[in-house]
């Protein structure tokens, strides 16, 4: 609720001005049980048109005045819960994007979509003009028990009893209903994820044929919030015939007092009638609060799940940063586990000069993208430290910046809806035709950019599906080139290339890497060979170092996947030599 006020604070004029304009609503309405007791005592036994006309004028102003003023309250309170919901989506999208990846891995994609997109509805429930008329009922109400406790205190006192048992049963059903709506919003958010991770591998789904589990799933899914929906809506009916209940039960107590009244010739007939019109003011509360406690609980449930996402703790982005950077990165006994029961990561230590070339090469699961994810400061080491420039990673305090001075290639090569050129220019908006031609070269984008129609400005499809593997990932590295960063890290800059596309990037990469700190992860003998170090990692441990020719002289690990690489080349030699 916190954030809820602070979110309405620079509104508080309009909140102000709209509570003003509703209570001007509601006064306008009182008009219509005072004129009838006025009508009764007064009109009727004077037999006077004229008095009655002007009743009826003044009733006509009143009917004016109240639909003006909630007319134009509610217009505005939707206009201001319309202003609520956007910043409060602009505000969780931009939180996400800034949050920490090792909180973000363990949250599903449909469960954040959920949260950005379809829980700041919510606070409609709580901010929007249903919830505003309920106070203002509750006020007019209590005007009202004020009026009947000065005319009554035995009435009044009788009255506040029933509604005091009333409102302590509400209460107790509304909590009913906001322990079912939370499983609601927790199965709902696990269907969306569902759905956003059926649809995204649709591909893999249709390969494995695999359609029927998929719907069979999603069928259970959608019966389990089928069920909770028919829980909810039992508390709701429960909550409602509690409210007919307390209602009815409060309208028989008013006639009962004044049946008595009027029998005892102690209230005019006038009076009996204005008494059981305004004490409607007193049902009317009731009746308000129960239509909307299941809305306003579900809210309130949105909200608190909102709260938690914007309690995360961003990324670092302002402060200092090394700017320019040399490049000088250095490993000091790094362990990293991505989750309490999964190293990644153990006690490695390695450092690459500034200006030289590092190749990291292992097995499947060795840990190399992990180094680096941990070198762009995606994670934080859990012990060690990582430098650069002998700067502790974890004392960068403005990552974004520092980022833009990486030129990273992702292992997935990541693309948005766009264009191929809108996708290369993502590094450097404001680079020229000639620059960002130039990355193109070098990354071998013309090979099959000059096939389409639309050239560089052909769409790449949602997540670049339209292009192939080896496509995307061309435009990855033309955007790393065109970026001209002080340090490249590449992950597996030529995997998915065919043997001449290989040769052209790795001869552009060489070009774009001249002079600067490069550090890539590859499963070729013939990338790796290339580089000033060669890092080999075994199940996330450091196995060696070393130049290509000092890896092959210790007969190691390296030694043995050089053997296998050649071997099958010697083995294909043989096998053209035979045919030949
Ligand atoms: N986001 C993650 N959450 C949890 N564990 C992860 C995550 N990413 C990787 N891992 C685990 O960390 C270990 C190292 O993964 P990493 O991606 O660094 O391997 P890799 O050497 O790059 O493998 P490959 O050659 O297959 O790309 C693996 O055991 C992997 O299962
Ligand atoms: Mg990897």
């Amino acid at each position: 609720m916190g954030r809820l006020f602070r979110l309405l604070r620079p509104h508080s004029s309009i909140v102000f001005a709209n509570l003003a304009l509703m209570a001007v609503s509601q006064l306008a309405r009182l008009l219509i049980p005072f004129s009838s007791r006025y009508l009764l005592d007064s009109v009727a036994p004077a037999h006077s048109t004229k008095l009655l006309i002007l009743l009826l004028l003044a009733l006509c102003m009143a009917v004016v005045v109240d639909a003006l003023a909630l007319s134009t309250a509610q217009q505005r309170v939707n206009a201001l819960v319309g202003h609520l919901i956007r910043d409060l989506r602009r505000q969780l999208f931009n939180h996400t994007l800034k949050m920490p990846l090792c909180v973000l891995d363990g949250m599903s994609t449909g469960e954040l979509v959920t949260r950005i997109l379809d829980d700041p509805d919510g606070i409609s429930a709580i901010a929007g003009p249903a919830v505003f008329s309920a106070v203002l009922s509750l006020i007019s109400g209590a005007i009202v028990f004020g009026l009947l406790l000065a005319k009554s205190w035995r009435i009044g006192a009788c009255i506040f009893i029933a509604m005091f048992l009333g409102a302590i049963l509400i209460q107790h059903l509304i909590k009913q209903i906001g322990s079912a709506s939370k499983p609601l919003a927790q199965l709902q958010a696990a269907a969306h994820s569902q759905v956003t991770e059926a649809l995204l591998g649709l591909r893999l789904i249709r390969t494995c044929s695999g359609e029927g589990d998929q719907g069979r799933d999603f069928e259970w899914a959608t019966q389990k919030i089928f069920r909770q929906h028919q829980i909810l809506s039992l508390r709701e009916k429960d909550l409602s015939i509690a409210s007919i209940a307390i209602c009815g039960s409060a309208s028989i107590l008013f006639i009962g007092f004044g049946g008595v009244f009027l029998i005892h010739s102690r209230w005019t007939p006038g009076e009996f009638v204005q008494f059981l019109a305004t004490s409607m003011y007193l049902v009317a509360p009731v009746f308000t609060i129960s239509n909307l406690g299941p809305t306003i609980t579900r809210g309130v449930v949105a909200l608190k799940q909102l709260e938690k996402i914007l309690n995360i703790e961003e990324e670092a982005a302002i402060g200092t940063c090394p700017a320019p950077i040399a490049g000088e990165v250095q490993f000091h006994n790094v362990c990293f586990e991505y989750s309490r029961d999964r190293r990644a990561l153990s006690m490695l230590s390695f450092s690459v000069p500034a200006g030289s070339t590092c190749a990291i090469v292992g097995g499947s699961g060795s840990g190399k993208s992990t180094i680096l994810a941990l070198l762009c400061g995606l994670y934080r080491p859990s012990l060690g430290m990582i430098t650069m420039d002998g700067i502790d990673i974890r004392e960068i305090s403005c990552l974004p910046e520092y980022r833009k001075q990486l030129g990273i290639l992702l292992q997935e090569a990541a693309l948005f809806s766009g264009t191929i050129k809108s996708n290369i220019l993502m590094a450097k908006p404001d680079s020229t035709d000639l620059l960002l031609r130039e990355a193109c070269g070098e990354a071998f984008i013309f090979e099959f950019a000059d096939y389409f129609p639309g050239g560089l400005d052909t769409p790449v499809g949602e997540r670049g599906i339209l292009l192939s593997g080896g496509q995307r990932r061309r435009i990855g590295l033309a955007r790393v080139i065109l970026s001209n960063p002080r340090v490249l890290l590449l992950d597996e800059p030529t995997s998915g290339l065919d043997a001449f596309s290989e040769r052209v990037v790795r001869n552009g990469l060489r070009k774009a890497g001249k002079g600067k700190t490069t550090i890539y992860v590859t499963h070729s003998i013939a990338d790796a060979r290339e580089a000033d170090q060669i890092i080999v990692l075994e199940g996330g441990s450091l196995a060696e170092s070393g130049s290509h020719l000092e890896l092959l002289a210790n007969a190691g690990p390296y030694f043995r996947m050089f053997s296998e690489q050649t071997s099958r080349y010697v083995e294909s030699r043989a096998i053209l030599n035979d045919r030949n």
